[in-house]
């Protein structure tokens, strides 16, 4: 992250996000334990992740100023989050951001970040 002040900035802006968010949801769907949760058409939920991911990692508010407040916990209620599927939602976060060339730390800067919120999404035991 040298001489970036943001993650968001570190990442290229909203085209690095978007780059991520377009390698992670196909390996979303294609997870046995996560995929099924997700809609068939995952356009709308990329271009809403893509929002959401700008703002969460230091970008401009896109996801708040379409959306509201981003509640994700509650917006995460409908689906049943187990301790195993948060693990693979990060797994495949994991895997999207090794296919960049970004630097690994700033990977794990990432994943370190994301895990909060996966772990806190959490809505049911196995
Ligand atoms: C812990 C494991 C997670 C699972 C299993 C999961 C699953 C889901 C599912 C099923 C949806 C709804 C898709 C739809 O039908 O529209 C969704 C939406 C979303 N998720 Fe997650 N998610 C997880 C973690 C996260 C994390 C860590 C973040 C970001 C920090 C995140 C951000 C979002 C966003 C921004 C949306 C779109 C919300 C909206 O509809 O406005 N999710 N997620």
């Amino acid at each position: 992250m040298n001489n970036y002040s943001t993650i968001y900035e570190a990442v290229g802006g909203v085209a690095g996000i978007k780059g991520i968010v377009e390698s992670f949801y196909p390996k979303v769907l294609k997870n046995p334990l996560i995929g099924p949760l997700f809609p068939p058409n995952i356009q709308p939920v990329m271009e809403k992740q893509t929002m959401f991911l700008t703002q969460f990692f230091g970008g401009p508010s896109l996801y708040s100023d379409e959306y509201g407040h981003p509640m994700m916990r509650a917006r995460h209620l409908p689906f049943p989050i187990t301790p195993e599927r948060a693990e693979a939602w990060l797994g495949c976060m994991r895997e999207a951001l090794a296919e960049t060339d970004l630097p690994a730390e700033l990977q794990e800067v990432m994943l370190d970040r994301l895990s909060g919120p996966a772990h806190h999404f959490i809505n049911q035991q196995p």
